[in-house]
């Protein structure tokens, strides 16, 4: 099995391992990334101030040893639902548990990711607070919960955190002990400095008459130096669409011309709104500011707890400019940048192999685009990609994730299971496996609405599959029979040959959606460990949790 990737520094600081009386360990759990760089800025910050850190990602922390911990900061975020980061299930766990150890001489703090959009912003890392209070730890510093814009709460968190930990390690933390953090080769760009590519395709994969417009980019990364392995994603900083911008403008009677300042730039309010400020998201503290100068009385009781059902209704229907309309208020150009939360970039798992496509990243896009109230409504970032023709080069970054790889051992047989835009990664994963030669076998589960309008990436599959690139295919098409077939029944139909596969060491993969897909997924592959495995249900659960902590069933959900 591969064992968990570690971050660099963790090496670097487990070299001269100080005692855990005289260090920070800093655990973090992350599903696409804002975790592990919020850890590793602390990390680094901390190593700079002298400090002897331990960085760890929170599925290689060994949970025995916490109780030997002094000082222990855990960032972590929560999955939209409610639910922790793959990487950080077993501690939320241990933690929760009976097993937990009573921790009375531990310091800690957290610092909670999440989406204000979702009911259970944050619930993780709250959980996670409350629960080492509750075990006698001391709180150091008091959590924060950072929304999309991670930054902004990120800044005086890191700075409360560091100053705290320095205090608290004074007495202990002998300079000489300290191993600095190997010096990381930054790439070139980056998420705060991203590459200007040009979109070279922009091609409709859905046939007319689908429900859905899913489109295949073919982004240039030529120049740019940017490297990527199949797993990884791209991350799109996305423009608001024009006319979207024209409309927020004209239902507050703003001017897009008129300059304004906040934090640290001052630029015009239709720049603002275009390129740094989220509008094709709600989130509630916008509800909650918005009703206040409203000053409306729906909108207030909808904001009461007894109606928070109705909020998240609201939240998930409506965007930014529908708030606008239907509850007119009197917003001022500097008031409205304040509250706005700032854009954030877009992850899109990378569909292709540089192996096969060179200096090219290719993408599988579901354009969001359709009406409601009265008016047309986009995804920022697909809509984005999808006026690319038009609207120039992309800035975009590479946004790297070692938990979803093709196995080392390229003897290994692959098992993939990617409805709809959820086949992306595994578009990559073949070609990749062709290109090195990989002698396992690959089997793709893909499924969509219609057979005839819908089957992303038809042709290449058939000539995949005659090249021996692909060895099986299982697709399920939901809405072509009587009733829906979805993957998950494929799994449970083949599932005597898939505990073969997985019985002879396959790995496997689950890409797509994260709140129904993944979960009738898993539930489908214990039913097989139950039904041709001859397990227990307990046993299967355990058999399922084991492949993931080997590293064997990874999963890429949204
Ligand atoms: P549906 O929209 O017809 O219900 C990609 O979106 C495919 O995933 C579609 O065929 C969709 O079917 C299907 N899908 C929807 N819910 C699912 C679930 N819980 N498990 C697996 N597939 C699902």
């Amino acid at each position: 099995s591969q064992p968990a990737a570690l971050p660099r520094a963790v090496g670097a600081a487990l070299a001269k391992e100080p005692s855990a009386q005289q260090r920070l360990t800093i655990v973090f759990g992350s599903q696409t990334g804002n975790s592990r760089r919020v850890a590793e800025q602390l990390a680094s910050k901390a190593e700079a101030a002298g400090l002897a850190v331990r960085l760890v990602r929170a599925d290689a922390y060994p949970t025995r040893e916490i109780k030997n911990e002094r000082l222990l900061y855990v960032v972590i975020s929560t999955l939209g639902d409610g639910d922790p980061p793959d990487d950080a299930r077993g501690f939320v766990e241990f933690l929760a548990g009976k097993r937990a150890p009573e921790l009375p001489e531990l310091k800690f703090g957290v610092f909670a990711l999440g989406d204000s959009s979702y009911p259970q912003f944050c619930a993780i890392g709250r959980r996670i607070d409350e629960r080492l209070a509750e075990l006698g730890a001391v709180r150091l510093v008091d959590r924060a919960d950072a929304d999309l814009d991670v930054e902004r709460a990120a800044k005086p968190w890191l700075d409360a955190a560091l100053a705290a930990a320095r205090d608290a390690l004074k007495a202990h933390a002998p300079l000489a002990t300290v191993t600095p953090l190997r010096p990381v080769a930054a790439p070139a760009w980056t998420r705060e400095r991203p590459f200007a590519a040009e979109v070279l395709v922009n091609q409709r994969l859905t046939a007319r008459g689908s429900e859905k417009d899913i489109r295949h980019f073919e982004i240039s990364l030529e120049g740019s130096g940017l490297n990527y392995e199949p797993g990884d994603s791209l991350g799109v900083w996305p423009r608001n669409p024009p006319a979207l911008v024209d409309a927020v403008l004209q239902t507050l009677k703003l001017d897009g011309n008129a300059s304004v300042g906040h934090e640290e730039t001052t630029q015009p309010l239709r720049l603002w709104l275009t390129e740094h400020r989220e509008l094709t998201k709600l989130a509630r503290p916008f509800v909650a500011h918005h009703a206040a100068i409203a000053g409306s009385a729906e909108l207030n009781r909808l904001l009461s707890p007894d109606h928070a059902p109705a909020l998240v209704k609201l939240l998930a229907e409506y965007q930014v400019i529908d708030l606008l309309r239907a509850f007119p208020a009197a917003w001022s150009a500097e008031e409205l940048v304040a509250a706005l939360r700032p854009l954030t970039p877009r992850l899109y798992s990378i569909a292709s192999s540089q192996k096969a496509v060179g200096d090219e990243a290719h993408l599988t896009v579901a354009h969001v685009a359709y009406d409601a109230f009265g008016s047309a409504h986009w995804g920022a970032a697909s809509n984005y990609l999808a006026r690319s023709d038009e609207a120039g080069r992309v800035p975009v970054f590479v946004e790297h994730n070692d938990r979803f790889r093709v196995p080392r051992d390229g003897a290994r047989d692959v098992v993939m299971i990617g409805p709809g835009t959820g086949v992306a990664p595994f578009r990559g994963f073949v070609q990749e496996r062709a290109a090195t030669g990989a002698a396992g076998r690959n089997w793709l589960f893909f499924g969509n609405p219609h057979f005839r309008s819908d089957f992303l990436y038809q042709t290449e599959w058939q000539d995949a599959l005659k090249k021996g690139a692909l060895t099986r295919l299982d697709l399920a098409f939901s809405r072509d029979a009587a009733h829906k077939v979805y993957v998950q029944h494929r799994i449970s139909e083949h599932g005597r040959e898939l505990w073969q596969w997985l019985d002879g060491g396959a790995h496997l993969y689950v890409c797509g959606d994260a709140a129904r897909m993944a979960k009738d997924v898993h539930e489908a592959l214990i039913a097989v460990a139950v039904a041709h495995g001859g397990k227990s249900r307990e046993d299967a659960e355990a058999y399922v949790n084991q492949l993931q902590q080997q590293g064997r069933y990874a999963r890429d959900v949204y």
